[in-house]
Parts: structure tokens; sequence; C-alpha cells
């Protein structure tokens, strides 16, 4: 039996082995692009990212279920709920900015037990540095050649104090909660449009406050909640309902999540 500690060392061996692929494929004169039926863009980055990564989950946990962004669902579900160990991966998250050459993206490794992420790692090789928590071990974070460092959400109080990423504006209108966006931007003392995974890390490391964003998928989600939850903060959908598992996101240092969810709902 595994228990988190080792589970968390493969997601960091397996995100450190993941980073040499992107990195060598960043910024690539020869990077292929193309569109999926979604009508999103792919790169053969992203897939061989998520291929390496699977071939070491496969390796070191064989009877676990993986999903991932490019190659869906593997392996079994347990009875008519979620699988009992499902490693969930967005290989390159922020493939916008990676096809472009800006260095906001990530790879997102978690493990989910019975439908909750116990471990998370997110790894932006082009920042120099990685995110990483189990839950009941505590958030951490490293920037290259620097000593790992405990992290912590910040501890503002209110709105009109904080600082609010939402991410992507067209998104919030597409799932018809513009107006909503621009309320919650109105009333923070500063509001971004960081994106991607950054944003989450970014509250983690009590930097910024809170992140809300709309239209995403598990895989976009699975590995920053238990870094934001071992980190001080809450990770819910903009309705409050924790997990991953509802489309949209809110992840705040705990102090202003009930104050956006009102602002939300
Ligand atoms: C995207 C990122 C982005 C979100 C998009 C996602 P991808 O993921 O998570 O923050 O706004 O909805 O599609 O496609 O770059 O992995
Ligand atoms: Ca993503
Ligand atoms: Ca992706």
């Amino acid at each position: 039996m595994f228990d988190l500690v080792d589970d968390l060392a493969l997601a960091r061996a397996l995100a450190a082995e993941a980073d040499l692929v992107s990195l060598r494929r960043f910024r690539a004169l020869d990077l292929e692009v193309t569109t999926k039926p979604d009508r999103t863009p792919v790169t053969d980055a992203d897939r061989e990212v998520e291929t390496t990564i699977r071939a070491g989950i496969t390796a070191a946990r064989p009877h676990d279920a993986i999903l991932g962004e490019e190659f869906g669902i593997t392996g079994e579900s347990h009875d008519e709920g979620r699988p009992h160990r499902q490693w969930i991966i967005d290989p390159i998250d922020g493939t916008a900015n990676f096809l472009r050459g800006v260095p906001i993206w990530g790879t997102l490794i978690a493990l989910a037990i019975d439908g909750v992420p116990v471990v998370g790692v997110v790894s932006s090789p082009a920042l120099g540095q990685t995110w990483w928590a189990a839950t009941g071990h505590g958030a951490y974070t490293q920037r290259t050649g620097q000593h790992e460092q405990k992290m912590s959400v910040s501890g503002v109080r209110t709105l009109s104090d904080a600082v609010v990423s939402y991410n992507s504006l067209p998104g919030w209108f597409d799932a018809g909660r513009g107006e909503a966006a621009i309320t919650l931007a109105r009333s923070a003392w500063r509001a971004r449009a960081i994106g991607d995974m950054w944003a989450y890390m970014l509250v983690a490391e009590g930097l910024i406050d809170a992140v809300a964003e709309c239209d995403l998928q598990p895989y976009d989600m699975a590995a920053l909640q238990p870094i934001i939850e071992e980190a001080g903060g809450r990770f819910s959908d903009i309705a409050g309902r924790p997990g991953p598992w509802h489309g949209t996101a809110l992840a705040t240092n705990g102090l202003l999540h009930d104050e956006i969810l009102t602002l939300l709902t």
C-alpha cells in the first residue's frame, strides 16, 4: 500500500521528467500546432508530455486509473462512483501561452482518491518554479536553484483590500456570468486577468488573494485544489461546491470565500 508521501514523490518525479520534454519544445521553431475537435489548439508537446507521464504512472502504479486531457480515461471505475485511485493530468495548462512563447504555462498532476484530489503538483519550468502539496503534509514551492519554502495564503480579510484574478473575461460572458465578473472586479482593490495555473499558485503563495474562473474541466483544477487547501485556502466551484468536478473554480485565502460567493451567486 502506498501512502500519500510516496504518491507525492512519484508525482514530483513525473513532473520533473515532463519538464524536460516541455522545455525542449517551448519556443521550438518546428512546434506542431493542430486544432482539436473542440476547436482548441494542441501541440506535439501536449501529447508527448502526457504520454511521458502516463508511462511513468503505468510503470509505478499499474492498477491506478488515469484521466488526461489529451488521451482521456483509462482504468476502471469503482462501483458507480469514481475510480478509487485516479491520476488526473493536464500535460500543458496554458497551451495558448505555450504556443505563442509566453512563459505562463505548467504541467498539472493530481491524484484523486474516491474523487477527492489529495496530491497536487504544478510545474512551470519556463517560470522556473514548482508547487506541490499532499493532504495533511502542507504546501510547498521551489524556485530553480533555491530552497523549498512552505506556502501559506494571505491574511487579507475584505474584498476591497484584495487582489483578484478573474482569468478569462470572455469565459465569464460565454457562461452568461459576465456581469458577476465585472462586479467582482469592481469590488476588489485590484483585478487582473493573470490566467491559467499561475493565478492559483499566487493565491497559495499569499501574493494575491483570490481567483475565479468559468468553463473549466476537472484536469484544469484537480492539481490546484490540494495546493490551495494545504496552503490554508479554500477551493470550490463558484457556487461553493467543493472539488474540481463542477466546471468552475473559486480559490481564495479562505477569509474572502463567502464574500465572493455572495457576489457570484
Ligand atoms: C486552459 C486553461 C485556462 C482556462 C481554459 C483552459 P489548456 O487550459 O486552464 O486557464 O481559462 O478554459 O482550457 O487548454 O491551456 O490546458
Ligand atoms: Ca488546462
Ligand atoms: Ca492542457
